[in-house]
């Protein structure tokens, strides 16, 4: 009897440990029928993962490649996409659930969902109408874009695609070179965007084999000498709020909340840079159990691996205000600002739904009662 349990554990731990890394689930999308370099149909994406799927099989390999990329062994990139699946649930009924609110606020500007497009590089791999095809599908869908310094158009030619009344914000690489900083931030200011996401975790551009593979050169100019007193001197140059993007620990984040920082940003940069860096999630269960205040006292936004509507209302409950996406927004562009659209409605949907069978009427008032973090909790550090 002993014997038994004790082979039918190993045969369990061995399947466990050789289960192979799924990078979409299989959804039904049926691209074997249609030939490779060929746009499958819009109508046929029905989740966000098809349009990894669809983008792969249409992109020259080298563009997809660019997108698709984790650092080193991609240890991130992978536990990225099955963290949130560590995360279970926990459902309540019988409530009224008629009628659902997903709008939220941050610094005063309020939008129609809790996601929001994340700052990603070349968006004109895709399609292009690049990073414009960004702006217009959120202009309609009251949905906060970030582009990113590294775009494939210019600051003022996205800047200037907003709709009049339409709030975005804007990341930035802050550049050696003192002169283009301030230029930099003065052409961010004039072209209407109301926020700056200083990415942090980046001091040396990451190790990215897929990238290397097809001769990508880094295009990213920062500053490696950038610190938390020249983030202070940063902030003085502009009168935007400017929110720190990479924080990966409570440390950090405890800083940025002593210098007065606006908010702070959680992300791993969609594991491109520090491979074995954590996840999203796990830094916030790290900040929830060590410094909970955090969550009140300033706007947290947090990125990486989210995919599904309780991806979203997941890192909502831990007290996260935004949550962004960037490969779904990346592969759902191949279709243009029509497939931006229906990556953002499919999003809405999956949202809605999600929190109405969850017991959640307005998602600001979502919390970690609706979250059973057991398996989660043994990689949490604990601050002494
Ligand atoms: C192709 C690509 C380009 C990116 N470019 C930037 C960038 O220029 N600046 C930045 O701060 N983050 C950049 N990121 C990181 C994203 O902002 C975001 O943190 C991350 O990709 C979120 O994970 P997800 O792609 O799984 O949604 C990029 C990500 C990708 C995939």
């Amino acid at each position: 009897m002993y014997l038994t349990t004790l082979l039918l554990l190993l045969g369990a731990s061995t399947v466990l440990a050789e289960r192979p890394f799924v990078n979409e689930p299989d959804t039904g999308l049926r691209l074997d029928e249609i030939q490779t370099g060929t746009l499958p149909q819009l109508k046929d994406m029905h989740t966000i993962p098809d349009f990894e799927a669809a983008a792969r099989h249409y992109m020259p390999i080298q563009n997809y490649s660019y997108y698709r990329t984790g650092s080193s062994g991609e240890f991130s990139y992978r536990a990225a996409l099955e963290i949130f699946n560590e995360v279970k649930l926990r459902p309540r009924f019988l409530r009224d659930m008629s009628n659902i609110s997903l709008s939220t606020s941050v610094f005063n500007y309020t939008f129609s969902v809790p996601f929001f497009i994340a700052p990603a590089a070349r968006a004109g791999l895709a399609h292009p109408g690049a990073e414009v095809n960004f702006v217009r599908a959120a202009g309609v869908g009251k949905v906060l874009y970030s582009p990113s310094l590294s775009s494939t158009l210019k600051i003022e030619q996205i800047g200037s695609a907003a709709l009049p009344e339409q709030v975005m914000f804007h990341q930035l690489y802050v550049s050696k070179n003192k002169t283009k900083l301030a230029s930099d931030l003065k052409r961010i200011e004039k072209s209407g965007f109301k926020a700056i996401f200083v990415t942090i975790d980046n001091p040396i551009h990451g190790i990215r084999p897929r990238e290397a593979r097809y001769g990508f050169s880094n295009v990213t100019d920062h500053d490696s000498a950038f610190s938390w007193d020249s983030y202070q001197e940063l902030r003085k140059m502009t009168h935007l709020p400017v929110i720190p993007k990479g924080v990966q620990t409570v440390e950090d984040a405890l800083i940025a909340l002593q210098l007065g920082a606006p908010g702070i940003y959680i992300s791993n940069h969609g594991g491109r840079q520090l491979d074995t860096s954590p996840q999203a999630i796990e830094t916030c269960l790290e900040i929830y159990q060590n410094a909970p205040e955090i969550f009140k006292r300033m706007e947290v936004f947090a990125d990486g691996g989210v995919r599904y509507g309780t991806d979203v209302l997941k890192l909502l409950a831990m007290g996260v205000k935004m949550v962004g996406m960037a490969r779904p927004f990346l592969f759902a562009n191949v279709f243009g600002e029509e497939g931006i659209w229906r990556a953002i409605e499919m999003m809405r949907r999956e949202v809605w739904v999600d929190a109405a069978n969850l017991g959640v009427r307005d998602v600001r008032e979502i919390d970690t009662s609706y979250l059973n973090m057991k398996r989660l909790e043994r990689f949490v550090w604990e601050m002494k």
